[in-house]
């Protein structure tokens, strides 16, 4: 009995008011349409994301193959009525890209109840706030029960011949399960979350990274690093072969921006530091280029269960000049951790010091890591 999910991820997000569909905005290490479907992923054996026209190829990048990207249409309904011509699941979950931290577990549970035999499935929680029904001139026409109203999420789960023949009428409604029931078909409620909030206006994304908890497990760490200018050495910084300047003596291709990184990233995860993971016991790494020791640390770090939330990284000496290649910098460091944030800076130390004095160059790193 396979499961089809479709994540509605066409809208333009008017209200959050970002300039990018919001589906894109970013929440902590990934794009909510990318949250959407790590959630999902796990319990669905397809799925389906509509896109707003001229967004497909990003998405489609982001969230790498094996996924389906439809084109969305003009509401969410239409939106969703494309992403069912194309599921072949028996059973399909309807999901907003906008509730990106709704949990696998809901997800789950929808599953269960449509196994159970159930046509439709919603998720909801009970409403806080006394909701009144308001006329057009401004008026209260009644004040409902609360307690007989809930607010509905998603993941929402259907028998899709069922939601296909709802979508037959090309009616128009906020949720799906608002067409089955147009239809006679009974929707069964099962308790939502709070994480599963619609991320709507900018204050929502801070409430979402509260679920994210975040806050109790983010780490710094620091690196330094120095060598001295040798002869005839290539200099290999920052991840970048630097034609004409003179290298540094040191561990490997000597670069003192790599290796200040590694040990900014060991420190914030206590995994030790450079010389105790790459050092002279460890005969697999001698020779290692900085930016295969900052691909080794950055796959330590993942298994470690950590996400790199930015980097930096300052170079002291008085040359080579960063700035021309400050960009080829950020990407090379960024590419070998993962496309992690990075930050590069550069300044000399006014004539005083090792570095000052043109005999070397130094580099500083920090590092914020969170756990998972
Ligand atoms: N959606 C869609 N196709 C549309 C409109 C909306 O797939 N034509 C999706 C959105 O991407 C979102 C979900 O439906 O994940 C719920 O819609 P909403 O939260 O209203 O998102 P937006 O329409 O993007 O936001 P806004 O209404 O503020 O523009
Ligand atoms: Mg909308």
């Amino acid at each position: 009995m396979s499961i089809s999910a479709i994540i509605a991820a066409a809208g333009s997000g008017e209200r959050f008011g970002a300039g990018i569909p919001k589906a894109l905005i970013q929440l902590a290490d990934r794009t909510l349409v990318q949250h959407a479907v790590s959630s999902l992923a796990p319990v669905v054996d397809q799925i389906i994301i509509t896109a707003p026209s001229g967004f497909e190829a990003q998405i489609s990048e982001l969230v790498g193959e094996g996924i389906i990207v439809v084109t969305g249409g003009a509401t969410r309904s239409a939106s969703v009525r494309n992403g069912l011509a194309v599921a072949t699941g028996e059973y399909v979950l309807v999901h907003d890209a906008a509730r990106a931290l709704a949990s696998t577990d809901v997800a789950s549970r929808v599953i269960a109840q449509l196994k159970a035999g159930a046509v439709a499935v919603v998720p909801a929680l009970d409403v806080v706030d006394t909701i009144k029904v308001v006329d057009k001139q401004g008026f209260v026409v009644s004040t409902p029960d609360r307690a007989s109203l809930v607010s509905i999420q998603t993941p929402q789960g259907f028998n899709t011949t069922a939601l296909r023949e709802a979508h037959a009428s090309q009616n128009e409604a906020t949720d799906d399960a608002a067409l089955i029931e147009a239809n006679g078909g009974a929707v069964k409620v099962i308790t939502g979350e709070e994480r599963a909030l619609k991320i709507t206006t900018p204050a929502d994304l801070n409430t979402a990274l509260s679920f994210l908890s975040l806050g109790s497990e983010i780490r710094t760490g620091i690196g330094t690093d120095a060598h001295a200018f040798g002869t005839g050495i290539p200099l290999w910084l920052a991840g970048l072969h630097w034609p004409g300047e003179e290298g540094v003596e040191g561990h490997s291709d000597g670069d003192v921006a790599a290796h200040a990184i590694c040990d900014a990233l060991f420190a914030a995860t206590q995994l030790g530091d450079l010389g105790s993971n790459f050092g002279t016991d460890r005969p697999e790494y001698a020779g290692a280029s900085g930016t295969r020791l900052m691909q080794e640390a950055y796959s330590m770090v993942t298994k470690a269960g950590f996400i790199i939330s930015n980097v930096a990284v300052q170079i002291i000496g008085n040359r080579p000049k960063i700035a021309q290649r400050r960009a080829e910098a950020i990407a090379a460091i960024s590419d070998a951790l993962g496309g992690a944030k990075i930050s590069v800076s550069a300044t000399t130390t006014d004539g005083m010091g090792l570095t000052g004095q043109g005999k070397g160059i130094a580099a500083i790193a920090t590092a914020l890591v969170y756990k998972q």
